[in-house]
């Protein structure tokens, strides 16, 4: 997988690897193209069109977010900066980081959001709210 932009938090981008036939394409993530090992997948999808998700920071969990149908826009703010990426093809995978905090918007009818992550899901690794997270980040 391949790297580009400067983001919020070391998040990334990542172009992953198409392998496509006559037959269709095919996209292969394995554990060691995540750059950590795959616990946990879900996916969101049938959002609303003004829908806003997200609004929390992980503390350790990593994961990377794929719009495999659609389009959607995450926000990313490390508490330092922001920048909003549209991630619009499967071949493009958004990294969120820990300390990462993130709104997700602007999903098209259409969109199918996967979430690949490094860990089960556990409230307790959240933070959800934003002057804590900043606080928090302020600290790092
Ligand atoms: P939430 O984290 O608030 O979603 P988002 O960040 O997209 O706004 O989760 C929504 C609901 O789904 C909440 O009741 C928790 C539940 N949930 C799980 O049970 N497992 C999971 O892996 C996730 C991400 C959420």
């Amino acid at each position: 997988m391949d790297e580009q932009l400067h983001l919020p938090g070391s998040c990334r981008l990542l172009r992953l690897p198409v392998r496509g036939d006559e037959r269709g394409k095919l996209i292969p993530i394995e554990a060691a193209d995540a750059g950590f090992d795959i616990e946990r997948v879900y996916y969101i999808y049938g959002t609303p069109a003004d829908a806003e998700r997200g609004f929390h920071a992980h503390k350790e969990l990593r994961q990377i977010a794929i719009a495999v149908s659609g389009t959607c826009s995450i926000e990313l703010d490390d508490g330092r900066e922001k920048a909003s990426v549209t991630i619009d093809h499967p071949s493009v995978g958004l990294t969120i980081e820990p300390m990462v905090w993130h709104v997700m918007r602007d999903f098209s009818e259409d969109c199918v959001l996967l979430l690949i992550a490094s860990a089960a899901y556990d409230e307790a690794d959240y933070i959800r709210d934003y002057e804590r997270f900043l606080a928090v980040a302020a600290e790092a």
